[in-house]
């Protein structure tokens, strides 16, 4: 069955914990659906995973289009959530409402997520009128590096964590159908969840959040240039792919392969008559 922001709020209220990852192909997308993972987000966390930047920030609407059209391709079950990238949102109302009708237009997601609280509540408040279903995130907003100092912990102190809370309590008055926490106290991410009704995604959040998300390169080992204390690596496949392409390397330097199984075939006299 397909998952929507509808279904997602109905298993807040059923207690059933949703489990999101991310995709950036269509390959992917397919392995993470038949999974049965119920979301899969279009991170711009594909700026670094996918593409080799230090953070976010440079990745563009058309990176972002271009990513999501191939995981919507792949994607039969799972809801697809793309990311609204650095810049295409905090500039206007009227740019947010453009720039995530083209995600859904163009890419094909069913939402669009966007970083921010209260600053960016009229730029939900305002998609969500055009029927695009809208994903907050709060805590570690990745395209706030620069304001932050770097990629750390947020909400630690009384401050900090009541605007984390205050933040949750307006994206979902403005409409937001979930919120995905990073990086915050697993105390402060239980506090939240339990205090607005919309389902709480946590990466680095604990165990109280109602659904959980990873970047998949992350939990498969495949991405060394940061390994973050919140992430389990359910798997060694870059090692593997490590493995398989010395392996290819060797057959090939050594003529092993293609080995016959692999090679065409042609009749020996068509080969005899050709001069
Ligand atoms: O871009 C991304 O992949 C994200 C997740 C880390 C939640 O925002």
């Amino acid at each position: 069955m397909k998952n929507t922001a509808v279904t997602f709020k109905q298993a807040k209220e059923k207690g059933e914990k949703l489990t999101m990852l991310t995709a950036y192909d269509y390959s992917t997308a397919k392995l993470v659906d038949s999974a049965g993972i119920n979301s899969i987000l279009v991170g711009d966390s594909l700026g670094m995973v996918m593409l080799g930047y230090d953070d976010t920030l440079s990745v563009t609407m058309e990176d972002m289009i271009h990513h999501t059209k191939a995981v919507s391709r792949g994607a039969k079950n799972a809801l697809v959530i793309a990311d609204m990238p650095f810049m295409s949102y905090q500039t206007s109302v009227y740019d947010a409402v453009v720039n995530a009708g083209r995600l859904i237009k163009e890419g094909g997601a069913q939402a669009v997520k966007l970083e921010g609280g209260a600053d960016v509540c009229e730029q939900i408040e305002a998609i969500v009128k055009c029927q695009i279903p809208v994903c907050a995130h709060l805590g570690l907003t990745p395209q706030s590096v620069n304001a932050f100092g770097g990629f750390k912990v947020q909400g630690k102190g009384k401050e900090a964590a009541q605007k984390i809370l205050d933040d949750a309590r307006k994206i979902e008055e403005a409409g937001a159908f979930a919120v995905v926490l990073e990086c915050v106290p697993n105390k402060l991410a239980k506090k939240i969840s339990e205090s607005i009704s919309i389902p709480t995604i946590g990466i680095g959040a604990g165990p109280d959040c109602d659904g959980q998300v990873l970047v998949y390169q992350d939990m498969l080992a495949m991405y060394s240039d940061m390994k973050p204390k919140f992430v389990k690596q359910y798997a060694q496949i870059g090692q593997q792919m490590k493995t398989a392409f010395e392996a290819y390397a060797k057959e090939v330097s050594e003529g092993l392969f293609p080995s016959e199984e692999h090679c065409f075939k042609i009749d020996d006299e068509v080969i005899e008559k050709l001069y």
